[in-house]
Formats: C-alpha cells, structure tokens, sequence
C-alpha cells in the first residue's frame, strides 16, 4: 500500500469540513495513491475506480446489498427496495416501476416548468435560502404529485429528513442511528396515512389495491424511501447544480445548449450519492484484488465520477459532455427507479433560470450538510439577480 496520499486511508475525511465543500482532492489522492484499500474500523475495502465500482455494482452473484444473507440482524424498518435480493426485490421492484411508469411524465414536467416559474417569480428582487425556500419546496411537491398524495408541513418534514439521512453515516457515528430510526416511524405513520388518504392516479393509489403482489411492509419501507429520495436527493441535487454552475461563470448560459447533456453532467459532477455499500458473498477478485466473503465494499461513487480513466478533465465542469456512463444513479438491479423524475426537475429549474435570471448567484458561503454519503447543501442565500 502507498503512503503518499496527503488524506487517511479513513472514510472520516470525507466529513472534513473542506471535503465536503468539496471532495475532488481526497478522491483524487485516493484514486492515485491507492484506489483499493482496506478501512479496518468498518471491515470494508474502499474502492474509487471507475471499473472497478462498475464491476461490483454488476456483480450481482458475488455482492449483495442484503446483509441479511451474510448473517447480519436488519431491522424490519430497513428491509426495502435497496436492501433486498432477488427473490425478494423483483415483485416490489416491478410494483413500484408499473406505478411510476403509469403517471403521466409530460403533463408532470410541463406542471413542473409551471411551478418553478410561479416560485422564481415569487423569490425575485430579495435575497432569499435556495434550499428551504425553492428547492426542497419544489421537490417536495413534485414527488407528492408523482405518489398522488398532499404535501406534508413542510416545518415537520424539515425535522425528521436529517436524522435519516444521518443514519446513513452510521457505521462512523452509531451515535446518530436512535434519532434516524424514531425519524423513520414518524416518516412510516405518514405512509401508512397515505395508503388509504391519497387521489387517484398516482402512485399510492396504483399500490394501495396491489399489496398482495409483493410483501406489504417491504412494499411501505419502499415508499418510504421513494417519497425521501425524491425529494432528499434531488434537492441536493439542485442546490449542488446551482453552486456548480455559479462557480464556473458562463455556465448557466451554457445549460440551454443542450440541458439533456448539461443535467447528466450536474450528476456526475456533484455525485451527491457519494457512497454506496455492498458485502461480499463469496471469495473474488475485483480489480486485481482479492475480497473475501463477508467482506464490506464501500464504492465511493463519487471519486468513480471523477476518474481520468474514464471521463477526460474529470475536475472540470463540461456541460456537452458525451458520452457520459456516470454512476450516479448506481447501475444494475438496484439502479435508481426516479431518475426521469430528478433529471426532469433539474431541466425545468435550470432551463428557467437560464431564461429568465442569468445573473443568479450566492450571497455567501453554502453551509454544507456533515453528511458523507449524501452530499448536500445546508443553506444558501441567493439572490435571482433581478
Ligand atoms: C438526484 C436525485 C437522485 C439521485 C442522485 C439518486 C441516486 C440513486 C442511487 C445511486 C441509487 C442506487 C442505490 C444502490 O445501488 O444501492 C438509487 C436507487 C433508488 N432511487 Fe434514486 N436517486 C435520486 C432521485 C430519486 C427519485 C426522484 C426517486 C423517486 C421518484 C428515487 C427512487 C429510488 C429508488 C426507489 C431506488 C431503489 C431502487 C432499487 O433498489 O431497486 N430516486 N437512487
């Protein structure tokens, strides 16, 4: 193993304050100094290469994302769409994707495009929080449209995401799992509301007579993550974008050429999905390497995204850029089942701003989340520019 690498061999970098800001420098030492080590305070290898994250991630007879099949206790609260294999995954997997598939994506984005032009408007001529007062508003109501049900108070819901999403951290702060999982019943009330109080013709309404198809809890915790994901992850993907495109000048302009090649890119760029696990189920060899079965494999997705390898000038913002295999959105069984929706959101908020506010820009610093698995901005004051 080589030493030069100026970081730890130690994940805890990535909740370094200037890494989370911005974590092309740890990735890139990594990448360069030791794309495959070994992290012994949570028995997993660490891996930052493109191909060899790929292979993992296609590697579905030797790594799993249940680690129930290598003898660890999961909580019934945690069993869900990412958590299970086949046989348990393909029922609830093809119940969630006919409900997905069966709302109208059109009328959805043009509502979409709409709602972001009646929020701008609102937000212009005062400076303002992109991230409370757009972007977790606009994705909180774009995926309860998609689920087919109300909006939840938004005060409320702005309590109990965090601690789930801290929970993700939890093999570096088992201290934050309690708050998470109290979180996640009071997320899991609101679902089992939402089975039987919901409009029809979206997805609860597509699920709600389905149940028996596939198992009803794994079935919930699965909507579960879906309504979190669609609003958690994609705003932080907005607000990643906006800090992306206003620290490369030019770039908002630029979105409008092509915005199908431009929003890729914001994934790959930001990868706000930094790190996704799997355990190893019998005794391989990925990149050279030899994993053992029970082993952990932490893919740092992230520094994947930025790998030279694969992706020329990967530290630079290139909003044409083609072709673009990013992992962003995992591949394989376990691929993200809203990426139409988070690309769709993207396109809208960023077209608009494009059109109509180019001269938008942050009036300080983010404050960033201290999440590593999830990247996110806290809070940002902005102002549209006009
Ligand atoms: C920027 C936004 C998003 C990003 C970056 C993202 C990323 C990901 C990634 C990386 C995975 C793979 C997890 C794994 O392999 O372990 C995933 C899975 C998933 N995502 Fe997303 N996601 C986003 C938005 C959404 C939205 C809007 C929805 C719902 C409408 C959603 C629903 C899901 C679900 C249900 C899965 C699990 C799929 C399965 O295990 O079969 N995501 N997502």
């Amino acid at each position: 193993m080589s030493t030069e690498s100026p970081f730890p061999h130690s994940l805890r970098v990535l909740l370094k304050p200037e890494t989370l800001r911005n974590p092309a420098p740890v990735y890139a030492a990594w990448r360069e100094t030791d794309p495959f080590f070994w992290y012994g305070e949570l028995g997993t290898w660490v891996l930052t290469r493109y191909a060899d994250c790929a292979a993992v991630l296609k590697g579905l007879d030797r790594f799993t994302s249940d680690w129930r099949r290598l003898g660890e206790r999961m909580p019934a609260e945690l069993v869900m769409l990412q958590t299970v294999d086949p046989p348990d995954h393909p029922p609830v997997r093809r119940l969630l994707t006919a409900a997905y598939r069966a709302q109208d994506h059109a009328a959805l984005a043009e509502r979409t495009s709409q709602r972001v032009r009646r929020r701008l408007a609102g937000l212009a001529g005062a400076e303002f929080d992109f991230v409370h007062q757009l972007a977790i508003p606009l994705t909180v109501e774009t995926i309860c449209e998609v689920l087919g049900v109300d909006p939840p108070d938004l005060d409320w819901l702005n309590s109990v995401s965090p601690p789930v999403i801290d929970t993700m951290d939890g093999g570096l702060r088992p201290e934050v799992i309690p708050a998470g999982m109290a979180a996640r019943a009071e997320l899991d009330e609101l679902m089992e509301r939402w089975m039987v109080d919901h409009h029809p013709g979206g997805m609860f309404a597509f699920i709600s007579g389905r149940t028996r198809e596939a198992d009803r809890r794994l079935v919930l915790n699965s909507l579960r993550s879906t309504f979190h994901a669609g609003f958690e992850s994609s705003a932080r993907l907005l607000t990643l974008s906006l800090l992306a495109l206003t620290d490369n000048p030019g770039s908002i302009h630029e979105f409008s050429k092509n915005p199908d090649l431009a929003v890729e890119e914001l994934i790959r760029y930001t990868s706000q999905v930094q790190v996704l696990a799997r355990g190893c189920l019998a005794d391989t060899e990925v990149g050279g390497r030899k994993v053992r079965e029970g082993e952990g494999v932490t893919l740092i997705i992230g520094a994947a995204n930025r790998d030279p390898a694969v992706f020329a000038d990967p530290d630079v913002l290139r909003l044409g850029r083609s072709p673009n295999p990013h992992l962003g959105f995992g591949r394989g069984l376990h691929a993200c089942l809203g990426a139409g929706v988070a690309t769709m959101q993207t396109r809208a908020l960023f077209t608009e701003l494009a059109r109509g506010y180019p001269a938008v820009r942050p009036r300080a610093e983010p404050v960033m989340w201290d999440s590593g698995t999830l990247r996110g901005v806290r809070t940002l004051p902005v102002d549209l520019g006009r």
